[in-house]
């Protein structure tokens, strides 16, 4: 008797395609226990991609064997796919598995979504990156990273308002006047002509989390998915700085740690570190455990927002200075 499989796809150059299921998660995990650096997103978000309307997790079988993975996230009204997650086996590394996946996942998406004109993809930078092959380099961010505990991110949250009220002096807000702004009234903020340009927005894109999505309504019930909390510099309609940070999840660093990503817009230094001090004071009643903190910004604002961080005994800074590329195709 055979037995249908209706989760298959297709074959391709050895390896069999499945539309990933709940089931399937611990084989996942089995490829991913060396990824990022312990940061992996992906064991906390596995079950909601399942459920995510227009994404579709491809995996990649040979025989039994779970060699790969790679997310597609429908986006702009069918005209665009973002793609996240792509993960090999640590054993088949290297021998060009991520480019089979990506090869059977780009036909098939075609094929399923006649409307499909783009590929867009985030990655670290290294050397070589930017200049990936049939890709176009659309912008670049600065990452700054820090680690903590539960007990240091409170009083490190005092320290940062200390340095702000020394560094401003009077005549600027209180740090905490940055406001916080429901997704709702985002709307008009969001969809002002200006705002790529005013804020610098990477490729005119909004990136949160490594997800970009172009500033138009269609994606706007995406961002809301994400239970993102937004901060702008004040409540005017033309704001300067806007900022939001995603609630922390569970990484496996340090046999389980939390992981806070604040996604930055705009240049502005002072807004930056005040955006900076209000996310951090908004969830560090959330933090129970190690936190690791990433910040992604305009690079003019690294070394500023380096310098403001510095000098703390609890939360320190993790890595180097290190990117975030943006890239794009045609598919
Ligand atoms: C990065 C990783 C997926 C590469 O897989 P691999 O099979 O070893 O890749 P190879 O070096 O053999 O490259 C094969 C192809 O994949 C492409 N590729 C490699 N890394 C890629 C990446 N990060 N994003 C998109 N494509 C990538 C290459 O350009 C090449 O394409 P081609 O066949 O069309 O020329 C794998 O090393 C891995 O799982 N690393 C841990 C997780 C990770 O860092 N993922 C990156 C997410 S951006």
């Amino acid at each position: 008797m055979v037995i249908m499989d209706s989760h298959r796809v297709g074959e391709s150059e050895g390896l069999t395609f499945y539309i990933a299921r709940p089931k399937d998660y611990d084989d996942v995990i089995a490829i991913s226990q060396d990824i990022y650096e312990g940061n992996d997103y992906l064991p906390h978000r596995y079950h909601f991609w399942m459920t995510e309307p227009d994404r579709l997790v491809f995996i990649a079988r040979r025989g039994s064997k779970l060699v790969a993975l790679e997310s597609s996230l429908i986006v702009d009204g069918g005209e665009t796919v973002v793609v996240e997650g792509l993960r090999v086996c640590p054993s088949e590394r290297g021998c060009g598995l991520a480019g089979v996946i990506q090869r059977f996942v780009d036909g098939y998406l075609k094929k399923t979504y006649p409307k499909l004109k783009k590929k867009r993809i985030t990655r670290q930078n290294v050397p070589g990156a930017e200049n990936m092959a049939n890709f176009t380099f659309l912008a670049r961010r600065a990452i700054l990273s820090l680690h903590g505990n539960s007990e240091s991110i409170d009083d490190f949250v005092t320290y940062l308002m200390a340095k702000l009220d020394s560094s401003d002096g009077s005549n600027t807000r209180h740090p905490l006047e940055t406001g916080q702004i429901k997704q709702n009234a985002l709307m008009p903020v969001l969809l002002d002509p200006d705002l790529p340009s005013r804020l610098q927005l990477p490729g005119g894109a909004i990136i949160q989390d490594w997800q970009p999505l172009k500033i138009i309504e269609s994606n706007f019930e995406i961002l809301a998915r994400q239970n993102l909390s937004w901060f702008v510099d004040g409540f005017t309609e033309k704001p300067l700085f806007m900022s939001f940070h995603t609630p922390p999840y569970p990484i496996p660093l340090n046999g389980g740690s939390v992981r806070l990503n604040i996604d930055m817009f705009g240049t502005d230094v002072s807004l930056a570190k005040r955006a900076l001090t209000a996310h951090l004071n908004t969830v560090k009643g959330e933090i129970k455990c190690g936190v690791v903190i990433h910040i992604f910004m305009h690079q003019s604002l690294w070394e500023d927002l380096r310098q403001f961080c510095e000098g703390h005994d609890g939360v320190k800074q993790w890595r180097e200075y290190w990117e975030q590329l943006f890239l794009e195709r045609d598919i």
